[in-house]
């Protein structure tokens, strides 16, 4: 980006609806899932977010893909290893929040969200058919849990133990704390269920 652009961004109207905003943010969350990396296209910067929990030894943060979205519901599903420590924490305590970040937009999201996991009925085998055969079923073939010490007589996985291995974390958003960095002043606002928009002081 040159200086012209830097510029012209600066200047550029933003949009001031807080509904407009927040339906913004949701179609940027639609871009993270459906946008994927190509050939000179990086992947959207929210595609990776970290997802944050309470552990029994206190805070949890790790990164994680969004992999799928459901606008209507307020949802966005990840998938996780189910042996995992956190689904085992989100079990626990389904509270959890998701952080993204993204350069280009200036746009930092916080999420609070409550998370659900699921590792059988139909939703799980439809999406665990689709990624069975991709790089990305990997994950979940690992003989041992993720974060077991590393034992080399571990046999592999049974097939059938590898479906079961498989989680679909589904985050329900509650919340978002959206922050906008920007040259002509910084804007935070506060979309909540069953609350109307709110700005805030950044
Ligand atoms: C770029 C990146 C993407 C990742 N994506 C996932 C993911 O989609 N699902 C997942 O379970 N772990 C993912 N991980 C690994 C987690 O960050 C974490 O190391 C692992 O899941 C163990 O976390 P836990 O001990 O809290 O369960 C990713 C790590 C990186 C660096």
């Amino acid at each position: 980006m040159n200086d012209a652009s830097l510029l012209e961004d600066a200047i550029a109207p933003r949009p001031t609806d807080l509904s407009l905003i927040e339906a913004m943010i949701w179609t940027e969350l639609d871009r993270a899932v459906h946008h994927r990396a190509a050939a000179g296209r990086p992947a959207h910067p929210w595609r990776r977010a970290a997802l944050a929990n309470v552990g029994e030894d206190g805070p949890e943060v790790r990164s994680i893909v969004l992999r799928d979205l459901q606008v209507d519901r307020r949802e966005l599903v990840f998938y996780a290893d189910a042996r995992s420590p956190k689904v085992a924490q989100l079990r626990a305590d389904p509270r959890g929040q998701i952080l993204c970040w993204s350069e280009p937009l200036g746009w930092q999201l916080r999420l609070r969200c409550r998370v659900d996991v699921a590792t059988d009925g139909l939703d799980v085998t439809a999406r665990w058919a689709l990624i069975r055969h991709r790089p990305a079923a990997h994950d979940y073939l690992s003989p041992l849990a993720p974060g077991s010490p590393l034992e080399a007589s571990a046999a592999p996985l049974a097939p059938e133990r590898v479906r079961e291995s498989f989680a679909v974390l589904t985050a329900t958003v509650e919340a978002i704390d959206w922050l906008e960095l920007h040259a002509q002043g910084h804007r935070r606002a506060r979309f909540a269920r069953g609350e109307l928009p709110q700005w805030l002081v950044p």
